[in-house]
């Protein structure tokens, strides 16, 4: 299939970009891109490109850009029931971690999931996977984290590799066991932590070795947090998770400083996320390393704070940068990646350009995925989009709309 006469053909070639080199888009004008089954074979001009595939069957994309679907490297897509009633509560001042610490927040949602069946799991979650693929994104992380106990833990893994079987978007599934304190553990964080390290991640790594068709291990997350897991906590699980052979992400300064970011780089995680409350030292360890700063801005928005990730601070130093939903029942529900790229220009400075490649090379960097995802490249994953808009710089600056038309994930078309 040709895809052909695009405006602006956003091919994001040539790796992730860090620290000043975000925002290199490697625009052709009048761009096309030549699919061979799931994968990219060709991309050019619409002249060479037509010369040298006269046969292949047309998609017309005159008039509108062309670039990779997005993906987006940090979100809690699956759980049961919803929490409009907190919404409600912090709107009339009460704060997030005053929700939690008197056992709703998260836990709210822990016990909606723990007492949902497999089937109810993925009903609830189905049509808002579908609700992100429409918006353009076409791979995402999802966490676990609702369960705090092995069966319900690994219930959701459970639920996440069927959706991404039954498709088009495509899961990449992150552990997330040390989301909060389990409720059964509220007085003994210590032994919870000790349960995460010493039975859930050895019975993981087993159940894991059965689900035949994945190579990848799944990312292991925690919540390094006040009234979370503490920084020695996060030490322990995420050194016993190494030592497992997980890959590694940590959610971390969303609220308080505890110096997670920097557990990160010295553990050689893929990602740190959240960095609100990050410190220079912080912000200059993660430069320096190979972790990726993912910056969840509908958080902030979400929680009507007015503090976002310094974007500037981690480019000025040089760091690989991401952006992600962080789509939960909690802080952000909020299938859409155009909008967190709406808030990223506004409030973390992105121009379009930057936020563009952010949410699609650099996402795919802060999952591990940058050498099948995230750009139009030969040899790579074809997954793409179709804008209505003839500019990018439309997104960023338009919202509250989808500006995605056609969604082509894996040279499969579907018209949204
Ligand atoms: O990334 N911070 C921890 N986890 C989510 C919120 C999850 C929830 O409130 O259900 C976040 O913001
Ligand atoms: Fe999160």
């Amino acid at each position: 299939m040709l895809i052909h006469s695009a405006s602006q053909l956003i091919t994001l070639a040539g790796g992730p970009q860090r620290g000043s080199d975000l925002g290199r888009l490697e625009i052709i004008p009048d761009g096309a891109v030549y699919i061979q089954d799931e994968k990219i074979a060709a991309v050019g001009s619409t002249r060479d490109l037509r010369r040298a595939y006269p046969d292949a069957p047309e998609v017309d994309a005159s008039g509108r850009v062309v670039m990779p679907g997005f993906v987006d490297p940090h979100t809690h897509a699956i759980w049961a029931g919803d929490r409009a009633v907190e919404f409600e509560q912090r709107l009339q001042g009460k704060t997030y971690l005053e929700i939690l610490a008197e056992g709703g927040g998260i836990l709210s949602t822990v016990r909606a999931t723990r007492t949902s069946s497999l089937e109810k799991l993925m009903a609830e979650t189905r049509p808002r996977l579908w609700s992100m693929f429409t918006c353009g994104t076409t791979t995402a992380e999802v966490k676990t984290g609702y369960g705090l106990r092995t069966a319900v833990e690994l219930r959701m893994l459970q639920a996440l590799l069927t959706l991404n079987n039954e498709g088009p978007l495509e899961i990449v599934p992150t552990f997330l066991g040390a989301h909060a304190i389990a409720p059964e553990f509220l007085e003994r964080p210590d032994d919870y932590t000790a349960l995460i390290c010493n039975t859930m991640l050895p019975i993981l790594k087993e159940w894991w070795s059965h689900q035949a068709p994945y190579a990848d291990l799944p990312f292991v997350d925690v919540f390094c947090e006040t009234g979370a897991f503490s920084l020695e906590q996060s030490r322990s699980i995420l050194t016993r998770a190494k030592e497992l052979g997980f890959p590694l992400k940590i959610h971390a300064d969303e609220f308080d400083n505890l110096g997670g970011a920097k557990l990160a780089t010295e553990l050689g995680a893929v990602s740190a996320d959240h960095l609100v409350k990050t410190s220079p030292e912080d912000i200059q360890a993660l430069a320096n390393s190979q972790t990726a700063a993912v910056a969840l801005p509908c958080t902030p928005f979400g929680l009507a704070e007015t503090r976002y990730t310094p974007a500037q601070d981690i480019l000025n130093a040089g760091g690989l940068l991401a952006i992600a939903t962080d789509l939960n029942p909690g802080t952000a529900w909020c299938e859409n990646m155009q909008f967190a790229m709406a808030l990223a220009c506004r409030y973390m400075r992105l121009t379009p350009a930057q936020a563009i490649a952010a949410a699609t090379i650099n996402a795919a960097a802060a999952i591990g995925r940058a050498d099948r995802i995230g750009s139009l490249e030969p040899g790579k994953q074809a997954d793409l989009l179709i804008l209505s808009v003839p500019d990018y710089r439309h997104l960023g600056y338009r919202f509250g709309v989808n500006l995605v038309q056609t969604v082509i994930k894996k040279g499969r078309i579907y018209p949204v």
